[in-house]
């Protein structure tokens, strides 16, 4: 017996138990990360260009750290919102800066949170560059020195993880020395390792005021294109101690999750990034797709492709409906 008619493929498609039972890929809430972003004061203001994401007050930080407990999430990873601005980054590292205290109220209100924070500058640069700019170019190794002050100022406040988004090279070695220096060796490295100079970021840029006032940010970000160079990147920064490694953006992406999966193992991440939520959710919007299909099928798949953690804004709504049965 070697093929049809005694083998038929339909068989185990035939009623919803049976395809559940040979399911080669399953969702939990426990493997998604929810961005946040945290601005100071103030009341909570949706994002246009985000439907059903907001920018949160400083106040909301131990409702925000219960709702995440409460479905089961991975964790959450936040994004700062500071009030001041300049071209060195001061507020990123500063004490009682709007990550530094969002932390420590979400740990005070859910100890057993997973609380991961992005170590990246663009947030409080005055010029919106990841990096310290001079002659009109991020300076990569000045640049190392404040992304590990920032670093260790999250771990300071009690963050789990640090996930650095900035891609200056030598980052990963530079902020484990820097937190291995103060007695923090048990804080763990999620690196944006392949990160790539994606267009899928436009919205993110209204959400986290975070758009670049010159130029672009080709100059360190990864050439989409580019897939043997992302093997390289996410090597470098495993050697130099990362934890974890990430792809950003996702969905287009996902012949680099594989790539990545098949070459190194886990754990892997990957975003889902701002481009790829807006778009199902205003197509959803607009009838032309079923938004909570499509989101769930995009997630199933980035799993499939071999992410064994997916960063999405939309994880709240998707552990709720894998609590209600919808997705497994
Ligand atoms: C900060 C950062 C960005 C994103 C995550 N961290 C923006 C960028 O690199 O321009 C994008 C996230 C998203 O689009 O959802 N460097």
């Amino acid at each position: 017996m070697s093929g049809f008619p005694e083998l038929r493929m339909r068989r185990l498609r035939r009623t919803a138990g049976l395809r559940r039972l040979v399911r080669e890929t399953r969702v939990e809430a426990s493997q998604l990360l929810w961005p946040l972003f945290i601005k100071t004061d103030g009341r909570a203001t949706a994002i246009s260009s985000m439907p059903g994401v907001d920018q949160h007050p400083l106040s909301d930080a131990p409702h925000l750290a219960g709702r995440a407990v409460a479905s089961g999430l991975g964790g959450v990873l936040l994004f700062g919102l500071p009030d001041e601005k300049d071209d060195r980054g001061t507020a990123a590292y500063a004490e009682d800066g709007v990550i530094q205290l969002a932390v420590r109220q979400m740990k005070q209100a859910e100890p057993d949170l997973v609380v991961v924070t992005d170590v990246c500058l663009c947030e409080y640069m005055s010029h919106g560059h990841c990096g310290l700019v001079r002659d009109d170019t991020v300076d990569n190794d000045a640049t190392l020195e404040i992304l590990t002050k920032t670093a260790v100022s999250h771990a300071t406040a009690g963050a789990d993880i640090v996930a650095p988004s900035d891609m200056m090279d030598g980052r990963v070695g530079a902020i484990r020395s820097g937190l291995d220096d103060v007695g923090y060796h048990e804080t763990v490295i999620m690196s944006y390792a392949a990160k790539y100079a994606s267009a899928f970021y436009g919205p993110f840029r209204e959400a986290a005021d975070s758009a670049p006032q010159f130029g672009d940010r080709r100059g360190y970000q990864m050439d989409p294109p580019n897939a043997a160079e992302a093997m390289r990147e996410i090597a470098l920064d495993l050697d130099e101690g990362a934890d974890i490694v990430m792809v950003k953006p996702g969905l287009p992406y996902m012949d680099i999750v594989g790539r990545a999966k098949e070459m190194f193992g886990g754990p892997l991440a990957v975003y889902q990034v701002s481009g790829e939520y807006a778009m199902i959710k205003v197509a959803g919007a607009a009838g032309v797709i079923d938004e909570r299909r499509v989101m769930r099928e995009s997630v199933i798949a980035l799993r499939r492709a071999g992410a064994d953690i997916v960063v999405t804004y939309d994880a709240v709504q998707l552990a709720n409906e894998l609590e209600s049965g919808l997705i497994d």
